[in-house]
């Protein structure tokens, strides 16, 4: 194993899955936390987190000998299914619980944390001012060797990286929600990042079971969203012009491409209370006169009535709990 310690810098959603998953692949991994506080906010995602990682272990019992399960099964978790049995998938979750209580620590001193960590990922709260402030407060606790990588969804590293102290080891690499299932790392470096850093970077994501997606310049969004953004909003326009329910444009999109979901499927997936939050940020969508704004009042409406989508069993369909 080339990366001995890992530190998670912020224990949210994000940050409690990537550490879950490198403790799962037996890197010495610790939580850094500001605040006493934060242990009592963190420690039940910890919870939940792991949970949800030894279930879908479980579960994916259920899928030997499907034909699916070569699509379906917890690609984080599993690095070679074709080799799966009950057996061996039983090894895995013992493996995993020891890994969980053996790897993984929660801490609050910054240099305690931060000793002889190979690289550090910080997965604080996406407010620029708050992520400026913090690099500049913590950058002294780094060791010389250690690595930086931002998990930011929407910003870009050049933003940040003359306040690490450490440009040329600093860069992005993004995990995806729900790690265990999707094991996408996009790995995004700034003009300043040695190319060095980026390929050690590219061989961590390797090492904890990620697939590195590798971008060889800055886009906000990285790939995934730059692709995905414009199909939902297009999908959106659609439906709040009146040319089609949210039905047939899903069908129009899956029969057109052999994609197995539309954009109202993805919608409720991702949550319409997110999706409220994202549409309420653009600059026309408080103008009453705007497509943006109505967009904005047609999901408000399902928000209020509770129609979050996949988790609260209804959004734009309905779902089995
Ligand atoms: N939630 C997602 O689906 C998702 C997916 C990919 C990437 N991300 C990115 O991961 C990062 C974290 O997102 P999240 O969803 O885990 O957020 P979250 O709100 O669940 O967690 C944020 C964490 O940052 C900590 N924090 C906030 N301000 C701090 C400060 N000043 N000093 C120290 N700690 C502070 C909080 O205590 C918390 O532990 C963001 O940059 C986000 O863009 C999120």
């Amino acid at each position: 194993m080339e990366f001995k310690k890992v530190v998670l810098l912020g224990g949210g959603v994000l940050g409690t899955q990537i550490a879950l998953i490198c403790a799962y692949t037996g890197h010495d991994t610790t939580i850094w936390l500001r605040s006493e506080g934060s242990i009592g906010r963190t420690q039940p995602k910890v919870d939940h987190f792991s949970g949800k990682i030894l279930e879908a272990l479980e579960e994916s019992k259920k899928l030997l000998g499907n034909p699916l399960g070569a699509y379906l099964y917890p690609k984080a978790l599993i690095k070679d299914w074709e080799a799966m049995t009950e057996e061996k998938i039983d090894q895995l979750i013992g493996e995993a619980k020891k890994n969980f209580k053996d790897h993984l620590h929660i801490e609050l001193d910054p240099d305690k944390a931060l000793k002889d960590a190979d690289i550090a990922i910080e997965a604080m709260s996406e407010d620029p001012q708050e992520k400026i402030d913090f690099y500049k407060k913590i950058r002294d606790s780094f060791d010389d060797k250690t690595i930086l990588c931002t998990n930011s969804s929407t910003l870009v590293p050049s933003t940040f990286a003359e306040y690490t102290g450490r440009p040329e080891k600093y860069m992005a690499l993004h995990f995806a929600n729900e790690i265990w299932n999707h094991n996408t790392a996009e790995c995004m470096g700034h003009p300043g990042t040695d190319p060095e850093v980026y390929k050690t970077v590219v061989r961590f994501a390797e090492e904890i079971n990620m697939v590195p997606i590798q971008l060889h310049k800055e886009q906000p969004a990285y790939i995934l969203n730059t692709l995905l953004v414009p199909l939902l909003d297009a999908g959106q326009e659609l439906w709040a012009k009146g040319v089609a329910d949210p039905e047939t444009i899903d069908l129009s999109w899956r029969l057109g491409t052999g994609a197995p979901v539309g954009p109202f499927q993805i919608m409720d997936v991702v949550g319409l209370k997110t999706v409220y939050n994202i549409i309420s940020n653009k600059a026309d969508a408080k103008d009453s006169e705007s497509l943006n704004h109505k967009i904005l009042t047609m999901i408000g409406e399902k928000v209020d009535k509770g129609e979050l989508g996949v988790s609260a069993g209804k959004g734009f369909y309905k779902y089995d709990k």
